[in-house]
């Protein structure tokens, strides 16, 4: 959250922001509060629609801050096509993504005209759910510098045990992404045939934008109580249960009760998120192992 904060000092009041409306709670929390007290007009939209980036980027627009693929239901967003739009109409306008889920190994925005990248390291650059640290990058020295102040002056700085263990965990980033992607690819070639699955939320990997995909994906359970999703998270022994994800260790959630927790129902229904939405992180165990361990789950609710 401190590098999505460091970002956000680079505006000032009366300046206009617009972000994308599927994005991780807390970030959609952030936003609302901050511009609400910095006096910045504030703009959630639906950024997956051309048409709708067409009229909501004006030349009044500072910045658009969006994640991509998005959170939840990882549909994707056009970076450059968000970044021609702003630019075109507002040259000094900040483009910032949010690449977090994709990591700079699947997708690099600054290469898709965007003007910043942030990271939460306690994801798949720790990859061990034991960090609390993020990263801010950029392509161009003015911003660095700004961003670099506002590191120093509001102590966004990791203690050296943070900074050794994401050293650590950087040098198998690579090796685990690839081994998040096959077993993700795997398990949801799986879910995708379960009659109890009603819907699974993966990336289309374009090959350009994105260039592969590990990790996170979503499904929708076809039950109708809270109490019956809940009976499936409980069966699972190899997920662990809570927010932790992006991890060595795989991980089940529920979006609604927990990640988007702070939005109102009201909000949440805007971007057709119920409690019958269900995230899954796939970790680095053997893929046979968290299939079985599914399909008990599953079974556990017909
Ligand atoms: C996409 C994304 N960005 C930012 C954050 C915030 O990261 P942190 O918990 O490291 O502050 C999260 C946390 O889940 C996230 O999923």
């Amino acid at each position: 959250m401190a590098a999505i904060s460091a970002t956000l000092s680079l505006l000032k009041p009366g300046d206009q922001l617009v972000v994308s409306e599927l994005i991780y709670g807390c970030s959609y929390r952030l936003f609302s509060d901050f511009c609400e007290h910095q006096n910045i007009s504030l703009q959630f939209a639906d950024l997956t629609s051309m048409e709708a980036l067409k009229t909501v980027i004006t030349p009044k627009t500072n910045m658009v801050f969006f994640e991509t693929p998005t959170n939840p239901f990882v549909k994707t967003i056009d970076i450059q096509q968000v970044s021609t739009q702003l630019h075109s109409v507002n040259p000094a306008g900040l483009v910032v993504v949010d690449n977090t889920w994709a990591t700079p190994l699947f997708q690099k925005p600054l290469l898709f005209g965007a003007d910043i990248a942030v990271y939460s390291g306690s994801k798949f650059f720790g990859g061990h759910s034991d960090i609390i640290i993020g990263a801010v990058t950029t392509s161009k020295e003015e911003l660095s510098k700004k961003l670099t102040g506002y590191r120093f002056y509001h102590g966004a700085l990791p203690d050296p045990f943070n900074a050794w263990l994401m050293r650590r965990s950087l040098q198998t980033l690579g090796i685990r992404m690839e081994r998040h992607q096959k077993s993700t690819e795997k398990v949801a070639n799986y879910l995708q045939n379960h009659p109890r699955i009603t819907q699974i939320y993966l990336p289309p990997i374009d090959g350009q934008q994105l260039l592969g995909y590990g990790g996170l994906l979503f499904i929708r359970l076809d039950c109708q109580t809270y109490e019956t999703v809940q009976t499936f998270m409980n069966a699972l022994e190899l997920f662990d249960l809570g927010t932790s994800m992006a991890s060595v260790a795989s991980a089940v959630a529920n979006p609604y009760h927990g990640s988007h927790l702070s939005m109102t129902p009201e909000e949440k229904a805007k971007i057709s998120l119920d409690e019958f939405v269900v995230r899954l992180s796939i970790g680095l165990e053997n893929p046979d192992d968290l299939i079985a361990d599914l399909e008990k789950a599953l079974d556990t609710i017909f």
